[in-house]
């Protein structure tokens, strides 16, 4: 895999990234959407899937035989060159309700869980959050990088209960509410992707969620770790896995402190 590689798929990722933005932006508009219930509080619209499928002609128009992961259509393809991690729209309950935080969520890695292209499209702001390993992050073409805060009492740090794993509750909101009186506020958007990449840029300072998919962050930990910020599994003995990964992320200056935070 050379430098050559990388950005190739960069490229394939950004075009395929914009096409399903715009897509799924005139859908929104267009209204009337059929959603679905995959299981509690998990949704999935008409939008989602086709937005998934034209992402993968994309890719496969220049990557015939690469294999594929999407959230909407499980696994194709050989792992020989890589896979592409798919979140066709992260923030699909933002995206039928019409909240503005959804965003297209695309990775491509060639070792599991250490994706070397990233790119995060939200449409509805225009903002289109890019990385590739070595190469750094991006916002609209500009460099970004993660805030310099180092003190946790001033901290912003994203708080997402559970809302699929309610027998998680109890131990999650006693950790947030541990981290909550040692910091200066808490937010929520609605997308994992958008979050992590909101912390690449330094908009936000930390973030702690438990039962992600590695399809919600897998664009967006690249993105992060190139602006400079890092992140861990939640519990060192339960590494990342395709279907569960709980996740603790930051500017990286703050991170011994956050991941202490969620230990109890
Ligand atoms: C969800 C979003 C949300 C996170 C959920 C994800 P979806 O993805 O990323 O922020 O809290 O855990 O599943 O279902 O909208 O693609
Ligand atoms: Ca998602
Ligand atoms: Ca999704």
């Amino acid at each position: 895999m050379t430098e050559k590689d990388i950005v190739e798929h960069l490229q394939v990722a950004i075009s395929a990234a914009n096409r399903a933005g715009a897509f799924v932006l005139e859908a929104e508009k267009q209204g009337n959407h059929a959603i679905y219930q995959k299981q509690a509080n998990d949704f999935v619209t008409e939008t989602d899937k086709l937005s998934e499928d034209l992402i993968i002609s994309i890719i496969r128009e220049h990557f015939p035989s690469d294999a594929i992961f999407g959230e909407e259509t499980g696994s194709s393809g050989t792992l020989e060159n890589g896979r592409w991690i798919i979140d066709p729209i992260d923030g699909t309950t933002n995206f039928f309700r019409s909240l503005p935080d959804y965003s297209i969520s695309i990775a491509w890695e060639m070792d599991p869980f250490k994706p070397l292209v990233g790119v995060v499209f939200n449409p509805r702001q225009n903002e289109l959050f890019w990385a590739s390993k070595g190469g750094g992050a991006f916002l609209n073409g500009k460099p970004i990088q993660v805030s310099q805060l180092k003190d946790s009492s001033h901290a912003l740090i994203v708080c997402v209960p559970p809302h699929r794993h309610h027998k998680l509750a109890v131990p999650y909101f006693e950790n947030m509410y541990r981290i909550f009186l040692e910091t200066s506020d808490l937010r929520s958007y609605g997308s994992c992707a958008l979050e992590l990449s909101y912390i690449a840029a330094g908009r936000i300072d930390g973030y702690y969620e438990l039962c992600l998919g590695y399809y919600d962050m897998a664009a967006g930990i690249c993105i992060l770790e190139e602006a400079g910020g890092s992140f861990a599994p939640a519990d060192p003995l339960v590494p990342f896995s395709d279907s569960r990964c709980d996740l603790v992320a930051t500017n990286g200056l703050i991170q011994d402190w956050l991941f202490h935070m969620v230990q109890e």
